[in-house]
């Protein structure tokens, strides 16, 4: 028999929203509006039912305390959003095809680094129609310097990219000749080839702490993660990402964002939803 505690709905007040607005504020830079309050509760409930607790209450006391170290990663899975999907805002993939790869090549060809971020990557359809955009005009790319950077806050998302194995109704967006390149059916679900998972490195970050490498991009997309975050928190985060685009390298926003300090992040818009930095 089914525990009655795990049927009921658990308890969820004002104040527990409140905190909640607060923690995924500070914890990942997530604005979570008034009008959310239905929807967190749905993500979240099912936590709360899970640890077997009757209350938001008593959830989020525990996921704040010393011991909810893990529980806290959990809730901040709960609260982020992971709409994506092959070849999303196909612009930017026919950009790097037609514009960055065929500079890009030569330079690899001649020794030098090449590196794209992927950086709110969700479950990995953002950075594996890179990888089949650049390993489609550059066969040989994997005897190169080469290298996706693919992060995310959330770790379940980024377990999934990783896993490079998509469900056949998962394939949408992806043109027939991609599919037969790069993608073998395996027990019922696709898988992308060995070669192209070369290409990508799956790693958590949130965007808005610390960011544990150095270096430069050649491209670098964030798209449909800003729109999460409030205009300071956003500013910010153009700011830091810009540092990271080499000099003439690119930036992909979302089709409803945009860099409203670029001036000031030395960027350049040249179409819409891509700016290029300054040489
Ligand atoms: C709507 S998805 C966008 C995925 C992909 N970039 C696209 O456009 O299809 C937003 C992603 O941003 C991630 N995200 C939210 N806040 C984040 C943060 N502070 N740092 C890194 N990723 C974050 C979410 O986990 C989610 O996977």
């Amino acid at each position: 028999m089914t525990n009655s505690i795990t049927l009921s709905a658990p308890d969820y007040t004002d104040a527990d929203f409140q905190l909640l607005q607060s923690i995924a504020r500070t914890q990942a830079g997530i604005c979570l509006p008034a009008t959310k309050k239905a929807l967190v509760y749905s993500r979240v409930s099912r936590r709360v039912r899970e640890m077997q607790l009757s209350s938001f209450r008593e959830y989020l006391a525990f996921t704040t305390s010393p011991a909810g170290t893990v529980e806290m990663e959990k809730l901040i899975c709960a609260l982020t959003t992971n709409v994506t999907g092959f070849f999303r805002e196909v612009n930017h993939f026919d950009h790097l095809r037609t514009v960055v790869m065929p500079e890009l090549a030569p330079a690899l060809r001649k020794g030098k680094r090449g590196r794209i971020w992927s950086a709110a990557c969700s479950t990995g359809q953002e950075p594996w129609s890179i990888a089949m955009t650049v390993a489609g005009s550059f066969p040989e790319i994997g005897n190169y310097d080469f290298r996706i950077l693919a992060t995310d806050i959330n770790s379940d998302v980024v377990a999934r990219a990783a896993s490079a194995t998509y469900a056949p109704d998962e394939l949408e967006g992806i043109p027939e000749k991609d599919r037969t390149s790069f993608l073998k059916l395996y027990d019922g679900a696709y898988r992308f080839s060995e070669t192209l998972q070369r290409l990508p490195v799956f790693k958590v970050l949130n965007l808005n702490a610390a960011w544990p490498f150095h270096g430069s991009f050649s491209v670098i997309f964030c798209r449909n993660v800003v729109i999460y975050f409030d205009d300071e928190t956003r500013e910010a985060l153009w700011k830091r990402l810009a540092e990271r685009i080499e000099p003439g390298g690119f930036l992909y926003v979302g089709h409803s964002e945009r860099v409203a300090n670029a001036k000031l992040c030395g960027l350049v818009s040249i179409a819409p939803t891509i700016y290029q930095k300054e040489a």
